[in-house]
Order: C-alpha cells, then structure tokens, then sequence
C-alpha cells in the first residue's frame, strides 16, 4: 500500500425532539445546576418515529457519501458501531445497506459501546491496508434514549440518540491514520452494562435480568476512563513521537465534561484543543465521536495535514486511541 487509510467524508444525524434539564427537572428528583455542573450537558436528542438506528445511521451515511462524492454502490463494506440496533436480527448495518442501497457491499454490526466508531475505523483500516481501492463506510448510531430507565437520575441524564458517519479508503500520501490502538478489559463489565432480553431457554432465565436498562457505577467508571484513555493516548504519542502541544485537536468520546477535563489536565492538552459537543447531545455512545468529527470537518477545523486525535472508552471495558494526520 503506498498511502494510508484516509477519511474522505464524513455525516451525521440527529433526531428533532429536544430533552432539556429542565424537562428532566419535571421527571426526576434533579437539577439543571447539578446537570450541567457535573455533566456539561444541558439538552440530548431523543429518537421518535422513523428515527430508529438504522434511519439515523442511513442519514449520516448519505451526508458523508455526499462529501465523499460516492454514490452508495461503489460502497465495499458498511460497519455500525452501535449497543442499540432496531433489532438482534438482522444487524443495523444490513438495513443501513438497504436504507442507502449499497447493493455491492457486506455489512456487520460491532459491539464495543462507545468505542464502537474507533472500533470500526480500526477495522477498516486493517482492510484498505490489503486493499487500498475498498471504500469502507463506518457509522456510529444510537437510540439509547429507548434503554434509559426514565425513573433512574443516575443514568437518565447522561445520554441521547443520533449516528455520525465516515468514508473511508486508501490515500496515496503521508496523510490518514497513522496508527490506532484498542484495548478491552472484560473483567470489568459489571461497572458498564445492559442486559438483552431475557432468554427463551427455561434453563437459562435470569432472574436477576430486572430489564435491558444502562446500568452503571458512575464514579468507577469516571476513574477507569480517565486512566485508560490517558494511557491509550500517552503511549500512543510517545510511540510515534509527537507531542501533545503538536497536536491540532483531540475529538474524544462525549461523555462527560469532567472527564475531558481530567484527560486534558492529564496529556497537557489545553481545553480549546479538545472539541466538546456534549452540552448539546449528551452521551450518544458510538455515535458520539463520529458526529463531533462531523462538526469539526464541516467547520473547517481540520486543514490537511494536520494531526487529530480520537479516543474514546466506553462499555465492555473498551477504549483507544488513534492519530491521524488530516
Ligand atoms: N441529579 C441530582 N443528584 C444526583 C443525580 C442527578 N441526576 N444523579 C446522582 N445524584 C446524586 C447521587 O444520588 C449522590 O447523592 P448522595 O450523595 O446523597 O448519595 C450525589 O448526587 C453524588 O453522586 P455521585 O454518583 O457520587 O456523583 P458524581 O459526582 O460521581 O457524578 C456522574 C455522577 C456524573 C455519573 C459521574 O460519576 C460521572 O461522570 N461518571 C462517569 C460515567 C459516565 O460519564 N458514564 C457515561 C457512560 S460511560 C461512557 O460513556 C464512558
């Protein structure tokens, strides 16, 4: 291969309805001031008819297509980073391949929470490093707003639904992803999780299966994601031998602001550098990083060549990390 994967368009979607604190104030026993001084999040985006994952997902798809200039048969290959698809079977990418009729492609579904976009990237990259003509669409898209448990203030305040998208194919020069790195710790579920549904095999009910809800122990999972991202990072930079000051903008997960903090302060990253969304959006999971890279590409905050950072933690554990010179 003589270039790198490269990003040659990027898309996203968000539902209409728009959930503010103060709409949460009426639901739960919480505050706007509590919200926003321990989350960053003043207002989410909420899922409503045709707005499943998969409708979402479409939309990103269609936006980066367009940038991209591809219509969507020339697609090779569609993955969906997503923990909530319309349904177990089939998988949400097999009806975003419908939705856009990317009639040429295979499509699959990746698990790995809110990293499932840097997953998918990652993924595609180990493709187009074998066949640098393959066109990779790699979407991020959930509905989490639909496995919220409305009545739980620990977890309803955090997240909200919409997809973002990239294309991506072999480069011909220096630009494009320089390396990324994954990691997964699965020893650690119980900090992060959501049941299925329940089994139909008599012998297999849980009974302590209370509802496919978030569950989530919200300070361990503050501390985890700070150190593992911050490792991901360091190592990541040291290793190719940039420094944080040379980085031209870090486009992390979005779950929270206090995280973000925290990992600036670690990298030495000055906050301006890290572009943040979360106040609009909240924790969209997978989506959440595609859709800040959306906004950043459609604001012209990235020129070619310079280097972007992406990292992202989430569910499983799984983190990582990934730069990219633009
Ligand atoms: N409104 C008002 N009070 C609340 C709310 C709420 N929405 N939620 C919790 N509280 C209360 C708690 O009940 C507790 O009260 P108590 O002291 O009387 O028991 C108090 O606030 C402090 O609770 P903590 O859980 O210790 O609050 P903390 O400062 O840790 O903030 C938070 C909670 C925001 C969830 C934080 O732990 C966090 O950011 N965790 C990271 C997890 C995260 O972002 N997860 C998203 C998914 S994972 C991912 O995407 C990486």
């Amino acid at each position: 291969m003589s270039g790198r994967t490269i990003i040659i368009g990027t898309g996203s979607s968000l539902p209409r309805k728009i959930l503010t604190n103060q709409d949460l104030e009426k639901m739960v026993d919480t505050s706007d001031e509590w919200i926003t001084t321990r989350t960053g999040i003043k207002t989410r985006r909420i899922a409503g008819k045709g707005e499943e994952t998969s409708k979402l997902a479409a939309a990103a798809a269609r936006q980066a297509l367009d940038m991209a200039g591809l219509q969507a048969d020339q697609l090779d290959m569609i993955v969906v980073g997503t923990i909530t698809p319309d349904m177990t079977m089939p998988s949400c990418a097999c009806l975003v391949q419908k939705e856009i009729g990317a009639v040429n492609a295979f499509a699959l579904d990746l698990n790995a929470a809110c990293s499932g976009f840097l997953y998918g990237v990652d993924l595609a990259d180990k493709y187009i490093r074998h066949a640098p003509n393959m066109k990779i669409l790699v979407v991020g898209a959930e509905n989490l707003s639909a496995r919220t448990n409305w009545q739980d203030r620990n977890t309803c305040v955090l997240f909200g639904d919409g997809a973002g998208a990239a294309v991506l194919t072999g480069g011909t020069d220096d630009r494009g992803l320089v390396e990324s790195n994954l990691y997964s710790d699965g020893r650690l579920w119980r900090l992060l999780s959501m049941e299925g549904a329940p089994s139909m095999n008599p012998d297999l009910v849980r009974k302590d299966n209370d509802g496919s809800y978030i569950k989530m122990a919200g300070p361990d999972v503050f501390k985890h994601a700070v150190r593992s991202m911050g490792d991901a990072v360091s190592r990541l930079l040291e290793r190719q031998g940039v420094s944080p000051a040379a980085l031209r903008l870090v486009i992390p997960h979005q779950a929270n602001i206090r995280i973000l903090n925290a990992l600036a302060d670690r990298l030495g990253v000055p906050l301006e550098k890290v572009y943040i969304n979360m106040v609009k959006y909240g924790n969209t999971s997978a989506a959440s990083l595609p859709i800040a890279l959306d906004e950043a590409n459609r604001a012209g905050l990235l020129q070619h060549g310079d280097q972007l950072l992406l990292c992202a933690f989430g569910g499983g554990f799984t983190w990582g990390a990934a730069l990219v010179r633009w």
